[in-house]
């Protein structure tokens, strides 16, 4: 099947693993067949997100809060979460599956991973409607149906990028080097909220289910940029180091906007106030991720960290 690639390919990229992972999808696939049932959800007096997450949660303003309204700061929290996840199931990998897809690069004329690559869209689609019913259940169940949040840092970011950029080789390459960061790097939210033992069962249960797939994704991904880096010249390599150290900085950044736009929704009066502390207290922060199945790839890639632009360590 791949007799038209040369050696290295074959080496680099894991055929054997990548075939046993298409074949084993039917029954991998967690989130097609979990038995999640929303119905037995909801105990009002627990969190829906943990308080511990909340960049704000030392502020006095805060902590003075009735009880009632910071439950519904962490229900709108937890919307949020699950909103910026599904912008960027929708709007970063989802695409860039597509665009691996599209013959437009070498390195997918592989059956495994042209299967891997619908496998993984058809996932991410199964999140999306995972991530949505989660939202509609919690606004109900908190009144915040008129919740309107922004959309999140990480696809603006994208979206401005595309944007700026006219070589649509490299608007492609964005939209992948994006994606890998979203796949390969995990986010330690997701490992926070699928073990904590504060929430809702069924918020905790539905990022359980959500990080068995993602854990696989994180793996198979790696496959797909090791196959598509392959053939690029060297020209395009040095732009896809840029792209991946543009989405690791996106990736990274806390949303503001959407805290104050919670804030602001709920009617705290000190809202603007309690944000701008914040940024204040907390400049550097950034949102914790693991970037060793990232470093990782590097080195697969034959790529250095100094070569892409981000600083790996947590002492920002
Ligand atoms: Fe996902
Ligand atoms: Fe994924």
């Amino acid at each position: 099947m791949y007799s038209q690639y040369d050696e290295s390919i074959k080496t680099k990229v894991d055929i054997n693993a990548c075939k046993i992972l298409a074949n084993s999808w039917p029954k991998r696939v967690a989130v097609k067949n979990n038995n999640l049932d929303s119905s037995t959800y909801y105990d009002i007096s627990i969190p829906d997100y943990p308080i511990e997450l909340v960049p704000f949660k030392e502020d006095e303003r805060f902590i003075s809060l009735d009880e009632s309204v910071k439950k519904k700061i962490l229900a709108a929290a937890w919307i949020s979460y699950n909103e910026k996840t599904m912008d960027i199931e929708a709007t970063v990998t989802g695409p860039a599956c597509s665009s691996l897809l599209s013959g437009k690069f070498r390195g997918f004329d592989i059956a495994d991973l042209k299967r891997l690559l619908v496998q993984t869209q058809v996932d991410e689609n199964f999140h999306f409607m995972m991530c949505l019913d989660a939202c509609l259940l919690t606004r109900k169940m908190h009144e915040l149906e008129a919740l309107k949040l922004p959309r999140s840092l990480v696809t603006l970011s994208l979206l401005d990028n595309l944007k700026n950029q006219n070589d649509d080789r490299k608007r492609d390459l964005l939209q992948i080097a994006y994606a890998a960061v979203a796949e390969v790097t995990v986010n330690a939210y997701l490992d926070l909220l699928a073990d904590h033992q504060g929430i809702q069962p069924f918020n905790r249960e539905t990022t359980r289910w959500h990080r068995v797939d993602e854990t696989t994704h994180r793996d198979v991904y790696k496959n797909f940029v090791i196959a598509m880096y392959s053939y690029l010249d060297i020209d395009e390599k040095r732009f896809f180091h840029q792209a991946l150290g543009m989405g690791l900085d996106a990736f990274v950044k806390i949303d503001y906007d959407a805290w104050l736009t919670i804030l602001s929704h709920l009617g705290i009066s000190d809202a603007e106030a309690i944000i701008n502390s914040c940024i204040q207290r907390s400049k550097g922060r950034r949102i914790l991720r693991d970037y060793r199945g990232f470093l990782e790839l590097l080195s697969q890639l034959g790529v250095t960290p100094s070569e892409v632009d981000f600083c790996f360590s947590e002492d920002v």
